[in-house]
């Protein structure tokens, strides 16, 4: 099938870039590389542009005679989104009901979106179900949870299908070493514990070891990226057989500490990793993780590259070869 992978360029959508490759389909980049790379897209066709462009979206559409759309195009950054709350509205609301449109208008009728663990805000009960209250507490969390909103209700009035994944933590790399995460303002744990034995960080802060959990450190749910793709490329087939449309949590069902991961990837790196404690910051329940069955069951899947070992090796691989990223 020919793929539209809005957001190709970046981390997750690389990696679906990949997955789809390996099985078969063909990908379409579409990317305004702001946050993206080029080389990410290695040698998919890569249509430089936004997903609110309409005009340039339907004619991508028609183009490439798509068949489905995988929509990993947003802004993501958590504390970003508070400080410039219209920006995250506009772009991964408005320029993803835009994209839809265009969608609509050329007959695409099958679309995978990348929604997000922060759609829950801080649910007391692990593990996270997908039908409990969904109440973000962030700004990104809500732009994703509209976007979902918009998808079931166009689903109920038109013949739209679509499957939103919540991710938990995406981690890792492609086993290749060649393709992984290189974002300007680095935001996830695994790749800021790393820039501590390549040489880029003194010490990794530890925010919080005062949480109710075995030693004290919040623990989270971490997905392995290409275990990510992998369910991406099954939702197709899900929705191709007449999948019922809705939303699935993408995560393992069990949880690490901040403690176990800095742990795992001393062991991984044979580098001792300084850590520095420091207060708890807002905002940071003590515990996510998610109950994973209806992904396991809908679509046959199951991580297999998800235990940290393969996780930290995957990422150091990818970062001691490219230790300043992607060449642009
Ligand atoms: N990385 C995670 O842990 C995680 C967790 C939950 C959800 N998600 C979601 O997964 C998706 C991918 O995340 P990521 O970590 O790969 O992000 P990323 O920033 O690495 O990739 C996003 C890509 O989208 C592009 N982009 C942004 N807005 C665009 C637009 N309007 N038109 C075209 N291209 C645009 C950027 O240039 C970038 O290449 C995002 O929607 C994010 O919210 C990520």
């Amino acid at each position: 099938m020919n793929v539209l992978v809005a957001g190709g360029a970046g981390y997750v959508g690389s990696h679906a870039v990949a997955a789809l490759q390996e099985s078969g389909h063909t990908p379409i980049v579409l990317d305004t590389l702001e946050l993206g790379h080029r080389e990410a897209c290695r040698d998919a066709e890569l249509v430089v542009g936004d997903t609110a462009d309409y005009d340039l979206v339907t004619h991508v559409l028609k183009e490439f005679e798509i068949d489905t759309v995988m929509h990993f195009a947003a802004y993501s950054r958590v504390g970003e989104s508070m400080e410039e709350p219209l920006k995250y509205y506009i772009n991964n609301v408005v320029g993803t009901l835009k994209l839809i449109q265009a969608m609509m208008d050329t007959g695409v009728k099958r679309f995978i979106f990348s929604s997000t663990a922060a759609t829950y805000g801080e649910p007391e009960k692990m593990p996270i179900e997908e039908s409990i209250t969904k109440c973000p507490i962030n700004v990104y969390g809500h732009s994703k949870l509209e976007v979902e909103e918009a998808c079931q209700w166009l689903s109920k009035t038109s013949d739209f299908k679509y499957v939103a994944f919540r991710y938990f933590n995406a981690c890792g790399a492609h086993k290749s070493g060649e393709v992984g995460e290189d974002h300007e303002v680095e935001t996830h744990l695994i790749p800021l514990i790393l820039q501590v034995p390549m040489g880029k960080r003194e010490a990794i802060s530890i925010f919080g070891t005062d949480y109710d959990t075995p030693d004290g450190t919040c623990i989270r749910d971490y997905i392995h990226v290409s275990d990510l793709a992998d369910a991406h490329v099954r939702g197709i087939d899900y929705l191709v057989k007449g999948g019922e449309s809705g939303a699935m949590n993408l995560g393992t069902g069990s949880g690490y500490s901040v403690r176990q991961i800095i742990d795992a990837a001393r062991k991984v790196t044979g580098q001792e990793i300084k850590a520095v404690e420091a207060p708890r910051r807002a905002g940071d329940p003590s515990e996510l993780v998610a109950r994973a069955d209806k992904a396991n069951n809908a679509l046959g899947w199951k991580p297999v590259q998800s235990d940290l070992e393969t996780i930290i090796g995957s990422a150091w691989l990818w970062h001691k070869n490219h230790p300043n990223g992607y060449a642009s």
